[in-house]
């Protein structure tokens, strides 16, 4: 199995228990930091557990390179961990004043603060409307320009000010912060997470083994919008059949015990048995 998003391993340790005795795992996370926690809870990697920095597109050449033709299953749990909203120095979180930076690989050149410097106002509007459903969009893209132009904006908080000063005063004490949507806009174009999640789904679905599954957990609509889709799209060729129609919502204990699993939805299918596995490879998981 594969644990595409290993994260701190939380969702690998069941997944390892789901197939010992004699089963293997793959765990993938593109933050090096996570992996090195996660290596010391899932044992000594190379045993049953293989664990790979990089990133969830590059299924079909990290298969390729191991020599293994495909999985029994796939789990995408999308997103930041709480370790990465957490650690303020990375800058996801609009809560502590940070370096602009919102990569989840550390070794990647393009960090948030470039996208916001750099940047024209029609490609920030757009990022804006489009990675965040920002409803002020165009007055946060004007104000970000005014603002860089008297200094560039290297700070969290200098964001922060920015969406603030652009959004009615009426807007700014809502329930959910201000900054939210921005913020979301802008993790989403630093690690460009929808394109990346569309070819990593086609890989995975590729790679399943006959009757294997393939879970995705997503935490917004544009996620959840993309899963649905290529769910319904592998389905119409005969390759899927969907595990639940609608997908599984945490219930109120669960959120009561996790709050940041409020907006979670599950969906699962299964690799139909004509939609086949891949020929031609030397060995399976
Ligand atoms: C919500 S967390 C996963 C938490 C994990 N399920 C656990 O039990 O601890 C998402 C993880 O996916 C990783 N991630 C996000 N996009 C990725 C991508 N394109 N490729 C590889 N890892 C990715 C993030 O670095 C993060 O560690």
């Amino acid at each position: 199995m594969v644990d595409c998003t290993v994260g701190l391993g939380g969702h690998s340790l069941a997944m390892i228990e789901a197939v010992s005795p004699g089963g293997r795992l793959i765990g993938l996370d593109k933050d090096a930091k996570a992996l090195e926690i996660a290596g010391k809870r899932l044992g000594r990697p190379g045993e049953r557990v293989d664990l790979i920095k990089g990133n969830f597109d590059e299924l079909d050449s990290i298969f390729e390179r191991m020599g293994i033709g495909g999985a029994d299953g796939f789990l995408f749990d999308l997103g930041v961990s709480s370790m990465q909203i957490d650690e303020a120095g990375r800058g996801f979180s609009f809560r502590s004043d940070a370096p602009l930076d919102m990569r989840m690989d550390t070794g990647s050149k393009k960090d948030a603060a470039a996208i916001i410097n750099d940047a024209s106002e029609p490609e920030l509007d757009r990022i804006l409307a489009e990675y965040g459903e920002e409803r002020f969009h165009r007055r946060i893209a004007a104000s970000i320009i005014s603002e860089r132009k008297k200094a560039p904006i290297e700070t969290t908080g200098r964001l922060v000010e920015a969406v603030v000063r652009a959004v009615p005063y009426k807007a700014r004490h809502g329930r959910v912060h201000v900054a939210t949507r921005t913020f979301q806009a802008l993790r989403i174009a630093v690690n460009d997470e929808l394109s990346r999640l569309e070819k990593a789904l086609d890989q995975a679905i590729g790679l399943l083994n006959p009757s294997g599954v393939i879970c995705v957990i997503s935490y917004h609509s544009l996620e959840d919008r993309i899963v649905k889709n290529k769910f319904k799209e592998a389905r119409a060729k005969g390759s899927l059949e969907l595990k639940n129609k609608k997908p599984i919502t945490p219930s109120e204990a669960e959120i009561d015990g996790n709050a940041r699993a409020r907006s979670a939805k599950l969906r699962a299918a299964k690799k139909t048995v004509q939609g086949g596995g891949v020929e031609g490879k030397d060995e399976s998981l």
